[in-house]
């Protein structure tokens, strides 16, 4: 399975600000290439922070790519998960509202059932162990593959980025580099005792320049 992760840092390497907000710069054409990256994913991943705080449109909004995806036996729209540890989510919220039914929600074992019962009216809840950054990212991607997906598309914050960059599980990294500063702000920092060095290595598969950004999208090597 294709584990891509999808993320943007500013010319100072930052993720966003210092309050947790996202990069305040956003391009047509960076827009546009998201969609060409989504196209092909069976699902798009987030964490409860960037869920709540951004409210991102997790979805295709391109008609064409839409269209485009069904032709090809794709759903309409990728799942949309979300890793939340306690389910705390504002149901009032668009995204949920408008993808009902098309999300998957991982969350830990210790939640009570009549508390679960609104949130199945999105999709599904699945319980997951955790360990010490949070969820287990091992188990999810576990049960990702067992459903048959091909590609998922993590498109998380920092906090969650680096956790799946500390326990090795992606498999491609698709950078935008934004033509703006950010000073203070927040970016990938590993939380293992081992100095930092995780043993990953990676090839730069895709390099493309526009008008103001540059997108890099770099491989895994084994
Ligand atoms: N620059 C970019 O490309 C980009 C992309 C997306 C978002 N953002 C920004 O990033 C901000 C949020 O950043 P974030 O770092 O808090 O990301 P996040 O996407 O919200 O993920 C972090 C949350 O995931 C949950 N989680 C569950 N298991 C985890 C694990 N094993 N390791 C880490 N987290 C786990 C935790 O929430 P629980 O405690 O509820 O489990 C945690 O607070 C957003 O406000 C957004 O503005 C930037």
């Amino acid at each position: 399975m294709n584990i891509s992760a999808n993320f943007a840092i500013s010319l100072d390497f930052k993720m966003t600000t210092i309050d947790g907000k996202f990069l305040p710069y956003r391009s047509q054409y960076d827009r546009d290439r998201m969609d060409i990256i989504r196209y092909d994913a069976d699902a798009i991943l987030v964490g409860t922070n960037t869920f709540i705080n951004d409210k991102p449109p997790l979805y295709l909004r391109n008609p064409k790519l839409i269209e485009r995806r069904l032709v090809n036996g794709f759903k309409e729209q990728p799942y949309i998960c979300i890793l939340t540890s306690n389910l705390d989510l504002d149901m009032v919220n668009d995204i949920l509202i408008k993808n009902k039914n098309n999300f998957i929600f991982f969350t830990q074992s210790e939640i009570y059932d009549d508390f679960l019962e609104k949130y199945h009216a999105y999709g599904e809840v699945i319980s997951t162990p955790c360990n010490k950054n949070g969820l287990s990212l091992k188990y999810i991607v576990e049960i990702l593959k067992n459903k048959g997906f091909n590609k998922v598309l993590i498109e998380c914050g920092p906090k969650l980025l680096s956790s799946f960059l500390e326990e090795d599980l992606l498999t491609e990294l698709n950078i935008t580099i934004f033509p703006i500063m950010i000073g203070s702000g927040r970016s990938i920092s590993f939380h293992s005792d081992i100095n930092g060095v995780i043993n990953s290595n990676w090839r730069l598969k895709e390099k493309y320049i526009s008008d103001s950004e540059v997108y890099l999208v770099y491989d895994k090597v084994y």
